[in-house]
């Protein structure tokens, strides 16, 4: 297949131009360069997506596959529909489980409401709240839908998205915190539900949707469990001989200024019960149609290795610094 993948330079469009790759597809990438580099074997047209008109590049090529994970704006995605929507046979939108009204009920579907669609203005820098994510991503899926129809358009709503080479540092952050021993906070929520799906198994079956044909959407979501148990066996396949986990209840992490899910001076993939209904969408219909999740130590194993060659150590995006732990630690938690 010809395969064109909008993004490509970073994570899970990276993983996706990689494996369509190394199954002997000819792939092109447009991407700004900025974020990263392209795998080898992989055209890369650089193009900034939020000047209006740039993917008229595109315009003499023909795709068998296009594959979009555009976030900031719905316009781009708008824009790649309208110079390439009418030529090409499968076309993937990676969509979000923040599309969805409602993060509170656990156990939701496809089926559950969605949230209003934004299609901003050109040039439009609002900041990109998750509401205002979530929005985008709702009305880039419809545009998806309308203009390339539902008999063409695969559409797939990851939750959260583990493995190596993340760049929202969140399940890294585990395996590399676990990795450097001693005494390790952890939320003390075992019974928190989570549910990941790693990188490479979203990018194999984005390939595979593609190459087969499959059309739809889907929740992109591995199979459910809970935070006790994740953080336990990840802990547990690091290996780490004088590792002690120290459990902190939420209320006082909260009190102590401690994020959950993501971002600075975070536990990450803690979250409040409120927003469980992220993490807890049914799995069922994508594993039956292909989505195959690898085992909870193939991520770790791969995570860790990854996070070793970035270095343990490195400033990351989300978790507790050395000092905000050991600051918690010393306050006789
Ligand atoms: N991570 C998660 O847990 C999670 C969960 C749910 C959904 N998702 C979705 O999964 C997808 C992840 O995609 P990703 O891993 O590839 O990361 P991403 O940050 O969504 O995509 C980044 C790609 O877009 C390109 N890009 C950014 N700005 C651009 C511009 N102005 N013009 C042209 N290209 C531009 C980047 O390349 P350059 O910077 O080099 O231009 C890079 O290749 C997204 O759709 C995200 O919304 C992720």
């Amino acid at each position: 297949m010809r395969v064109l993948v909008l993004g490509g330079t970073l994570f899970l469009s990276a993983q996706i131009a990689r494996d369509a790759v190394a199954r002997g597809h000819e792939v092109t990438c447009v991407a700004r360069g900025r974020s990263g580099q392209v795998p080898e074997g992989v055209r890369l047209l650089c193009v900034d997506r939020a000047h209006h008109g740039a993917l008229e590049v595109l315009v003499d090529d023909r795709f068998d596959a296009v594959i979009d994970v555009a976030r900031a704006a719905s316009r781009w995605v708008v824009d790649a529909l309208d110079v390439l929507a009418d030529r090409t046979q499968h076309w993937t939108f990676v969509s979000s489980i923040s599309a969805y009204a409602d993060s509170a009920t656990v156990g939701q579907n496809t089926e559950a409401p969605l949230r209003e669609p934004i299609w901003e203005r050109a040039n439009d820098l609002t900041e990109l709240t998750a509401e205002r994510y979530g929005s985008i991503k709702v009305a880039s899926e419809k545009s998806v839908r309308e203009r390339v129809g539902e008999q063409r358009s695969f559409v797939v709503r990851p939750g959260l998205i583990t493995g190596p080479a993340d760049p929202s540092d969140r399940f890294g952050y585990w395996a590399a915190r676990f990795a450097q021993g001693g005494r390790a906070i952890i939320p003390d929520t075992p019974h928190q539900p989570i549910q990941h799906i790693d990188v490479r198994d979203l990018a194999a079956w984005i390939i595979t949707a593609a190459e087969t044909g499959l059309t739809g959407t889907y929740d992109a979501v591995g199979p459910l469990t809970d935070l006790g148990s994740l953080l336990q066996e990840t802990a547990q396949l690091v290996g780490t001989t004088d590792l002690e986990l120290i459990p902190i209840a939420p209320e006082t992490l909260t009190e102590s200024g401690v994020n959950p899910w993501a971002g600075p001076k975070s536990l990450p993939l803690w979250l409040p019960t409120e927003e469980h209904g992220l993490v807890t969408h049914d799995p069922a219909p994508a594993l039956a149609d292909g989505l195959t999740p690898r085992t909870l130590a193939d991520t770790v194993h791969a995570t860790l290795a990854d996070e070793r060659r970035r270095g343990l150590g490195r400033p990351r995006k989300a978790g507790l610094t050395p000092t905000e732990e050991q600051e918690l630690l010393d306050r006789g938690h």
